[in-house]
């Protein structure tokens, strides 16, 4: 019976086998480090698929000459007792001098790529401030002004230089089609005369898309959650995107002073009644702009919300998702998340309706309230 049982197993072992090792192929896989899309990630790439031929090379060799000795000196019931032998000068030479050769030619591309992912790109860069957060990303464009969070966007065929340092613990920046891991730390304040300890990364995108990474360093509860899309446009998409940020979006601030006048004048009949979504996107503005909670960490550009603890909430209508990746950015998610949004993400730093949170008291704010919020927050794009 248990002979039988053996047997069966013996006869599948090798489909179950086959069956694990195909289903590491196949599928999308957008978080690939062998699917490179910069020159960073090419050297990268590169080094791997050089080191992996070496290794191939060296596992074809021992199993070559294993499965040699295994048959050549197999037990035979005629076979005499084969030549004994203790040390061999030459086998032992051969051994050491071997494999050091082998590191020698590991190294020297290994050297050569650490070098040129280190320096600075020759072409002027867009350049880039990356700020690590428990638990979201933010990203400061110095030449454009342009304060933005969790969604980087940069140009194609033009080098990006990344300064990456951290607001609170030890990050890592991690988008595996672009490029390497970088530890994102706390930026202690230098000597004179010593730079802070600030990363690097620089990379020139090929092609236009969306590229997704992960904080790679463990930093806390929601570490996890932390995720990063990389939205890579054309140059001219790109300066589109970045002349946006220059004036507020129409639904930042009520209308103008003028607007208002005749607004509270006694003739109001010739303004167009306002429409309930623009009503509630008033009322959610109200809300965002007199309730200290909210401007108190969160900044709008063009009003007064000028806060710098939370995201900068400026277009966050087109953005693409909310909560470092973890929601699709609709105004029913955004109200989901202004609710509760330690129900999302543990730790997260924002008081909810119900519980406090980043030194906040719970906002207490009723559903109207937060719908229309949400309605507001939707409408800057
Ligand atoms: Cu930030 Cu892990």
């Amino acid at each position: 019976m248990r002979t039988r049982i053996y047997q069966k197993l013996q006869a599948v072992a090798p489909l179950l086998l086959l069956a694990l090792l195909l289903s590491g192929c196949g599928g999308a896989y957008p978080q690939s480090s062998i699917d490179p899309a910069t020159d960073f990630a090419d050297t990268i790439h590169s080094l791997y698929v050089q080191i992996f031929w070496w290794t191939m090379l060296i596992l074809a060799l021992v199993w070559g000459v294993l499965a040699y000795i295994l048959v050549r000196f197999r037990e035979r019931p005629d076979a005499p007792r084969p030549k004994q032998t203790h040390g061999h000068l030459g086998l032992e030479v051969a051994w050491t001098i071997g494999p050091a050769l082998i590191v020698v030619a590991i190294a020297i591309p290994t050297i050569q790529a650490v070098f040129a992912t280190q320096s600075e790109p020759d072409e002027d860069p867009v350049r880039i401030e990356v700020v690590g957060h428990r638990f979201w990303w933010e990203f400061r464009y110095p030449e454009s002004g342009v304060v933005t969070a969790n969604e980087l966007h940069v140009p194609v065929g033009r080098p990006v230089s990344l300064r990456l340092h951290s607001a609170d613990v030890i990050h890592s920046f991690w988008v595996p089609r672009l490029g390497g891991k970088r530890d994102v730390n706390p930026v202690v304040a230098a000597p004179e005369g010593e730079n802070p300890d600030y990363t690097w990364l620089r990379f020139t995108v090929r092609d236009t898309g969306t590229y997704s990474g992960q904080c790679a360093e463990f930093c806390g509860t929601a570490h996890s959650l932390m995720g990063i899309r990389v939205v890579a446009q054309t140059p001219r998409e790109f300066r589109r995107w970045e002349e946006a940020w220059q004036t507020p979006s129409p639904t930042a601030v009520p209308a103008g002073p003028e607007a208002q006048e005749t607004e509270s004048a006694p003739d109001t009949a010739a303004q167009p009644p306002a429409s309930p979504e623009e009503d509630l996107i008033a009322r959610g503005r109200d809300v965002f702009h007199n309730q200290s909670f909210c401007v108190a960490c969160h900044a709008i550009n063009g009003t007064n919300a000028q806060g710098v603890l939370g995201p900068n909430l400026t277009r966050l209508g087109a953005r693409s998702t909310i909560g470092a990746g973890l929601l699709e950015n609709t105004p029913e998610n955004l109200a989901r998340w202004i609710r509760d949004p330690r129900a999302f993400k543990p730790g997260a730093e924002m008081p909810g309706v119900d519980h406090e949170g980043g030194g906040w008291p719970a906002t207490g704010l009723t559903d109207e309230q937060v719908r229309a919020l949400a309605a507001y927050l939707s409408s800057l794009n």
